[in-house]
């Protein structure tokens, strides 16, 4: 059995979803489950998480697996469809697709007598700057006002490229471009917030937010914790002490010889490596906690082992080491990674334990 265990906190999880609500008390809550969670796992955290309005995933397959799991809300498909079957699907299944070009429209319009019975919602995508999806001004203002005369109920959505970031000027282009487009199709519904805008940009919620980082406790902001920003670390992910050695100074550990003692140290090999999603790359000195209390990772860290600086700690065959968690914040081993908690969290592989609790 794989000594290396992920841990899943409902509790923070709910507690994160409440810090939504009392940031953006009036808009309705999706709570974005792609990518499996943000890798936590969808069908424990859509447990957790059942108190959201609707749902967000990135292609057809996540949002069957969660009508699948029984979950009723609305379920919006961020990318749309791709084929005429998908639309199908989606209507089926009573999901809700983001067009963001005419193809998609054009899918959309040969189910529309059965989207619309259905009281599902068409969500379409501006670009104002990403430019990744969506229509531009002034096309989308024909788009909006065109379903909505066909009887579409529409939701305006546009996704910030900079919302993490204090001073930067495509922020202001892009918030000019959604007003802009709101007033001209009024009314209609709007969308823009994921976390970072949710806790900068309270007046632009609107009707649907669209959390995901911040429900899974890690921080979108580089020069902000989540202890800053009042959240709860929800995955604390851990592997066992399996070997306990000393070396002496002038000795080396694990491949390239990268390390070489310059004392003589305690070492404990933890079974946990890149095969397991721990990330290989330390642009900078990497820890991890052992009993709460920082301790590096000596030498490379191979495909299912690391070694630790064990010298002066009470560790035993066994321990359990937190590789990041409530003690070592996952950002931050994200940073001494070059790249960012969203990176590590979804790319776990599957072979470490899973809990929830
Ligand atoms: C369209 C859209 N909305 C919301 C989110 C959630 O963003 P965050 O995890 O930064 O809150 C994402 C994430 O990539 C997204 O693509």
């Amino acid at each position: 059995m794989r000594q290396a265990t992920v841990y899943i906190d409902s509790e923070a999880l709910q507690y994160n979803l409440n810090r939504v609500k009392q940031l953006a008390p009036t808009a309705k809550i999706v709570s974005m489950v792609k990518a499996n969670a943000y890798g936590h796992g969808v069908k424990d955290c859509l447990a957790a998480l059942a108190d959201s309005d609707a749902f967000g995933v990135a292609c057809l397959e996540e949002a069957i697996e969660i009508r699948e799991q029984g979950y009723q809300q609305p379920i919006t498909l961020i990318e749309g469809i791709f084929s005429d079957d998908e639309m199908q699907a989606a209507v089926d299944n009573s999901i809700e697709v983001i067009v963001h070009q005419q193809q998609q429209l054009d899918w959309l319009r040969a189910y529309k007598d059965a989207y619309i019975a259905k009281g599902l919602k068409v969500w379409v995508k501006l670009n104002s700057g990403m430019n990744r999806l969506g229509f531009k001004v002034p096309e989308i203002i024909d788009v909006i006002n065109s379903l909505k005369a066909e009887g579409f109920t529409c939701v305006l959505a546009m996704h910030f490229a900079n919302a993490d970031a204090d001073h930067h000027p495509l922020n202001d282009q892009q918030r000019a471009q959604f007003l802009q487009v709101k007033e001209a199709c009024a009314p209609v519904m709007g969308s823009c917030c994921n976390s970072a805008a949710i806790y900068k940009w309270p007046e632009l919620n609107f009707d649907f937010v669209r959390p995901g980082i911040m429900l899974y406790g890690a921080s979108p902001f580089a020069d902000k914790s989540v202890h800053d920003l009042d959240l709860k670390p929800v995955m604390t992910f851990t592997a066992e002490v399996i070997a306990l050695n000393s070396i002496q100074a002038g000795e080396s550990v694990g491949y390239g010889s990268t390390f070489v003692a310059d004392k003589v140290m305690d070492l404990a090999i933890v079974s946990i490596g890149y095969g397991d999603g721990y990330p290989r790359a330390f642009l900078k000195q990497n820890y991890v906690a052992v009993n709460g209390q920082p301790t590096r990772v000596i030498g490379r860290v191979a495909m299912d082992m690391i070694a630790i600086d064990a010298t002066g700690l009470d560790l035993k065959l066994g321990t359990e080491v937190e590789l990041w968690g409530k003690n070592r914040l996952v950002d931050d081993v994200a940073e001494a990674n070059g790249t960012i908690g969203y990176e590590l969290l979804c790319r776990l592989s599957a072979r470490p334990l899973r809990k929830t609790k």
